[in-house]
């Protein structure tokens, strides 16, 4: 059995980072909305509560009642979720007098609390919460203090019940791996068995059985996430999978060519298709990004329908959703998340059972689940990609004259990063083609043609970004060579926006 800490959500923003934080102590975790802890699973050694927007004496904060689990395991609180048990056991929190956000150090640690091993007095760690609990309730006692906050951390006397106000999941808590793999591994008892392996081999096993005989399809993209499904699923089923690769018209320069040969390589059964005159003629002289969008949605479910309906049988649709993708769905606060659903509606239109081997999982697990499965490292490490592609990077209505030039562009400036190292240093990039022309000089001539703005971004999750911070010298040479080599380019521009308030894409 596959065991796992079970992290309840109270709607942080640092929920995801916590999951993290356990998996990278080889423990395999699960985050559930505060109010859906499941009972009855054998399988969980250790419970860990997040921190929360609210708190805890709001009308509105989030709730449960803690006793159902003390004593039956081991149970940490972070932040909110240590001043809610505190609260509801008869603690006081109040809002701090002097609001600790931000940097603190220990001053008083409780050196032989198993929470606490090698845990040094003078450790640094990060507090966001304005609340601090000033009393905590009968039978639990202090095991670490700031000089702000008496109570930086608690145990339940004689119980497995810690709360820590600080946030241990980030970087910036120098002890918070420390602390994590004191609960997890060191309390909670976690065999430390999760990996890349672990994974391959468990979810072959029960993809075999969850699917059988059946015949499944699968769109690819090109992007990691439905590769990595793929090869994982051709792993477990081999020919009974079948994947569609389906070409709008707006990858990248000589994209659909290479990345189909990628896939032949690894021995998918994959349906390449030209859809491009379609998409083309759909798209022609349509400006408004919404629709932009809309209209290559839905021609990629004509097309991926159409094609699936040749074979015979299919049963189930597979994607390659992973975790961050679900989160939406999970999300307790109600706060939105952005997410592209490019084939949202497939499931529906082709009435086919849904099969996300990937749903469980972070982009750099998919990436270590990809190379486990000896798949080539510039398939694994390829740069995010819009599913409508470079129709949002053209500003306006698009023409295959246009997609032209931009993939020219396109292809010196990834290149160029690859060429100097440095493809590996951003999250993703691209180029993007104004609707703008403005005069320049070439030779003798006057030249009017279009600007393009170069856009590279550093990031984690894509929810924020930073411009990258590229060398001059180096946008430079690429900003001549698109010059000197793209037709109809007399201009170009750097990106120096971050996310937020811009974001990635400029559509
Ligand atoms: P934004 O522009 O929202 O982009 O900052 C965040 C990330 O999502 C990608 N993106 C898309 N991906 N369909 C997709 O599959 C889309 O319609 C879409 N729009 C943006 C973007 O490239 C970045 O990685």
């Amino acid at each position: 059995m596959q065991e796992k800490i079970i992290i309840l959500d109270f709607g942080s923003q640092t929920t995801q980072l916590i999951g993290r934080r356990v998996r990278e102590l080889n423990t395999y975790c699960e985050i559930v909305p505060y109010n859906k802890f499941p009972y009855g699973d054998e399988s969980v050694i250790g419970v860990i509560l997040s921190g929360s927007p609210f708190s805890v004496y709001d009308d509105k904060a989030f709730k449960m009642d803690i006793n159902t689990l003390r004593g039956k395991l081991p149970i940490l609180g972070i932040c909110y979720g240590a001043q809610m048990m505190a609260y509801e056991n008869g603690g006081k929190v109040e809002g701090a007098p002097s609001r600790e956000y931000g940097r603190a150090h220990l001053t008083t640690v409780e050196e032989n609390n198993p929470l606490l091993h090698n845990v040094p007095v003078g450790s640094q760690v990060w507090m966001s919460h304005g609340d601090t609990i000033t009393a905590l309730p009968e039978g639990f006692h202090h095991i670490a203090s700031t000089n702000e906050v008496p109570v930086a951390a608690y145990q339940a006397e004689g119980e497995q019940l810690w709360g820590v106000q600080f946030h241990p999941e980030v970087f910036h808590s120098e002890c918070g791996m420390q602390v994590l793999s004191n609960f997890v591994v060191g309390i909670c008892g976690s065999r430390q068995d999760w990996s890349a392996a672990s994974f391959i081999e468990t979810t072959v096993a029960s993809l075999r059985e969850q699917l059988g005989n059946d015949k499944v399809v699968l769109g690819l993209s090109g992007g990691v996430d439905s590769s990595v499904a793929a090869v994982l699923l051709n792993k477990a089923i081999g020919k009974n999978l079948t994947c569609i690769f389906v070409d709008h018209g707006m990858l990248r320069k000589d994209e659909f060519r290479n990345v189909l040969h990628d896939y032949e390589c690894l021995g998918l059964n994959v349906i390449g298709v030209d859809a491009s005159a379609k998409f083309f003629s759909e798209l022609a002289g349509v400006t408004d990004p919404e629709r932009k969008r809309k209209i290559i949605g839905k021609g990629f479910i004509d097309v991926f329908d159409e094609e699936a309906h040749k074979i015979q049988d299919v049963k189930w649709l597979a994607q390659g959703t992973i975790y961050p993708d679900c989160i939406e769905s999970l999300s307790i606060t109600g706060t939105t998340i952005k997410s592209h659903h490019n084939v949202g509606g497939l499931p529906e239109k082709m009435n086919l059972k849904l099969c996300e081997p990937l749903r469980l999982l972070f982009k750099d697990e998919v990436r270590a689940v990809g190379r486990e499965l000896g798949m080539p490292e510039h398939l694994i490490k390829r740069h995010p990609f819009p599913g409508p592609g470079l129709a949002v990077r053209i500003l306006g209505d698009i023409t295959p004259e246009k997609v032209a030039v931009l993939q020219e562009a396109d292809h010196i400036f990834i290149q160029g990063l690859r060429d100097a190292g440095l493809y590996d240093k951003v999250w993703q990039a691209g180029v993007i083609l104004l609707p703008v022309q403005s005069v320049g000089v070439m030779g003798d001539e006057r030249t009017y043609e279009r600007a393009v703005a170069l856009r590279a971004v550093t990031s984690t999750d894509a929810m924020t970004a930073d411009w990258a911070h590229l060398p001059y010298e180096f946008l430079g040479k690429v900003s001549n060579e698109i010059i000197n080599k793209v037709r109809g380019v007399n201009r170009v521009t750097y990106d120096i926006s971050s996310k937020p308030p811009s974001t990635i894409e400029w559509e």
